[in-house]
């Protein structure tokens, strides 16, 4: 039981595949995705930034579906807190509303802003799923098995990983996938 406060160093960016425990992941996942906007709010080269802001946008989309799919549920199953599972899921829907606009036109005059927008929504519900009483911590008292859900969630991000349409790298060869991407 490697819990409480005291992380792995090598928690800082990448996850060592023996760390199965699914909120070990997901904070993994947080750590990372906020190391990618610090380096986008410091990088001024437009190509650096688009590369930065691609590599955030696939990120979230892998998280939020990884947690819609397989941790909120059983978050639900388990500890019955409704309305912290619909508000994660809003949260969820705006980040993902701006997603699916950067994707849509990276020329777009808005880029910046919407970029600096999901930032704050990305903060804010880092924060909500992470803090004392938020999410995760009920999560861990509410006894779910989080080593096992952890299996799950790997397993099915290489799926996701390798779906290259899905994932939106796709996206210029087709503009009827099917998929995500259209929002508006
Ligand atoms: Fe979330
Ligand atoms: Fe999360």
């Amino acid at each position: 039981m490697a819990k409480s406060n005291g992380r792995p160093l090598s928690y800082s960016r990448r996850v060592p595949t023996s760390a199965k425990d699914a909120i070990a992941l997901l904070k993994a996942d947080h750590r990372q995705v906020e190391q990618l906007f610090a380096e986008f709010e410091k990088a001024r080269d437009k190509k650096r930034k688009a590369k930065l802001a691609d590599q955030i946008c696939k990120a979230l989309k892998i998280h939020t579906q990884l947690e819609e799919e397989i941790f909120y549920p059983e978050f639900l199953e388990a500890t019955d807190y409704e309305e912290i599972y619909h508000e994660a899921k809003v949260e969820h829907e705006s980040a993902k509303r701006l997603i699916a606009e950067l994707e849509a036109d990276p020329s777009d005059e808005y880029f910046d802003a919407r970029m600096a927008v999901l930032s704050k929504i990305v903060e804010h519900h880092v924060n909500e799923e992470e803090k004392l009483d938020g999410m995760f911590i009920k999560a861990r008292r509410a006894g779910m098995d989080l080593d096992e859900i952890g299996e799950r969630l790997q397993a099915r991000r290489s799926e996701l990983e390798a779906d290259l349409t899905w994932l939106g790298k796709a996206k210029k060869l087709s503009t009827s996938a099917g998929t995500s991407s259209d929002v508006r």
